[in-house]
């Protein structure tokens, strides 16, 4: 019997899929189909596939054509595979060419011509309609967004303001974006804005994206005060718009699978979550604007992971406070819940080990510095001998993770909702509310 086999993502399955199908089934007498997994697709780049690994794997299923069907889940699987199954055949499509002939020392090497005219980049364009960003802020991080955005299909970074003409123009030439002279040029030209300010400017931008009819991402903290996180998404909701905080380590891979490790209690309960983040800016002058101190940069993502590991009812609260002339430079916090602790270290100008220990009863984590963008962790027990490491990859500068999920709930999938909820965010911002009431302990 020859065995062949084939791999592929098989989003949305179309006649070009089946085309291949039928051929490779033809090489021989029994075929195999690869589906990569959800994680797989993620770490290759792989970003906007619509249907998840059980819908796809159905679908191939449907279509009669495979014997077996498999999951491809690593880098190298594939030789793994043909040795495994005894495989006399390796065979893709033509857009492939080359790309896989390090395999002929295992089997015969075939590449199938594709099928002209379709694919699932294009069905996917066609379902959802492409969403055209405007920028809001003209600085090195807002043009490493447009970068990053480029990755994400679905959207198009076009446009772009920012209160200073000079650098409006630099940004718009160096990024080839539509210069918009104000704001309401720029809501007009887009279906969605992205804001990048201090916090305290926040409010005001996203009150008046909203009101414009633009979906808004907007970076950490969204605001200062529980009544504007209110009326923020009373706004949103009416207006059926979608608000969302870049927290660009909620959706880095690796963090997301240790969330999913915790819960599966691979360190029983967990008693102690300890976080520390801190820069040291290159400009000299990053203490002028105090909205950019300490909590007000880092207080978002140092909480996320103690609100999202213990819960949102915390019962008491404390925060010391480095301050000079008004600039905050280091907070330590502590928040005490029913039979847990959670602590955090938020610097800004002042320099720390930035990792994250979560401690359980019967094993902790380590995720070394800095921690809000790793791609590898380590669970530990007593027995050192059984530590587990994890990887996982991270494209490019990681923000794209995020703008997927953005354009996901643009597109009305609800699941990202329930993975930064709400309440977590009112959490955060009453936490962020009390430090900039100066309810703290000046240390
Ligand atoms: N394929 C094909 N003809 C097409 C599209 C895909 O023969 N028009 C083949 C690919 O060469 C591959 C298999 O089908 O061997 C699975 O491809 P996959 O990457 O899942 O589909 P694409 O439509 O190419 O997806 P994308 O647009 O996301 O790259």
């Amino acid at each position: 019997m020859k065995k062949v086999i084939t791999y592929g993502t098989y989003d949305l399955l179309h006649y070009g899929h089946i085309a291949l199908l039928k051929r490779a089934k033809a090489l021989g007498d029994y075929l195999i189909v690869g589906v990569t997994s959800d994680s797989f697709d993620k770490g290759r780049g792989k970003l906007n596939v619509q249907q998840s690994l059980a819908d796809r794997i159905e679908a191939v299923r449907q279509t009669g054509i495979a014997d077996q069907i498999i999951v491809e889940e690593y880098e190298g699987q594939k030789i793994d595979d043909i040795q495994k199954y005894g495989v006399d055949v390796f065979t893709v499509g033509s857009d492939w060419v080359g790309k896989f002939d390090y395999l002929r020392e295992y089997c015969e090497v075939t590449y199938l011509s594709r099928t002209e005219g379709i694919s699932s980049t294009q069905l996917r364009t066609e379902k959802n309609a492409n969403i055209r960003l405007g920028v809001i802020g003209a600085t090195s991080r807002t043009e490493r967004f447009v970068k990053e955005a480029r990755y994400v299909s679905g959207l198009s970074a076009d446009a772009v303001w920012d209160g200073d003409a000079g650098k409006r123009a630099e940004f718009a030439r160096k990024c080839d974006l539509m210069e918009c002279s104000s704001l309401e040029e720029l809501f007009a030209q887009s279906d969605a804005v992205y804001v990048f300010s201090t916090v305290n400017l926040h409010y005001d931008y996203v009150m008046a994206a909203l009101s414009a009819g633009c979906h808004v991402i907007c970076e950490t903290p969204l605001f200062l005060t529980k009544e504007e996180a209110e009326a923020a998404y009373a706004l949103a909701d009416e207006k059926g718009l979608v608000l969302f905080e870049a927290v660009k380590t909620l959706w880095y891979p690796a963090f997301k699978h240790l969330l999913l490790l915790v819960s599966s209690g691979v360190i029983g309960q967990v008693k102690d979550v300890s976080v520390a983040c801190s820069q040291i800016p290159d400009d000299p002058d990053f203490t002028k604007n105090p909205y950019e101190g300490s909590l007000y940069d880092w207080g978002t993502i140092a909480l996320l992971p103690i609100l999202k590991l213990l819960g949102t009812e915390y019962r008491d609260v404390r925060m010391y406070d480095y301050r000079e002339n008004g600039f905050s430079y280091l907070t330590r916090g502590t928040l005490l819940f029913d039979g847990a602790v959670g602590s955090f270290k938020a610097g800004r100008g002042v320099k720390t080990e930035g990792e994250m220990i979560i401690t359980g009863t019967s094993g902790y984590i380590y995720v070394p510095a800095p921690w809000w963008i790793t791609e590898y962790f380590e669970i530990r027990y007593e027995d050192l001998r059984k530590t587990k490491k994890y990887f996982f990859k991270a494209e490019g500068d990681g923000m794209r993770y995020e703008i997927l999920e953005f354009v996901r709930m643009i597109n009305g999938h609800q699941g990202t909702h329930y993975f930064h909820t709400r309440e977590e965010i009112r959490k955060v911002t009453e936490l962020i509310e009390m430090f900039d009431r100066g309810e703290i302990i000046r240390i």
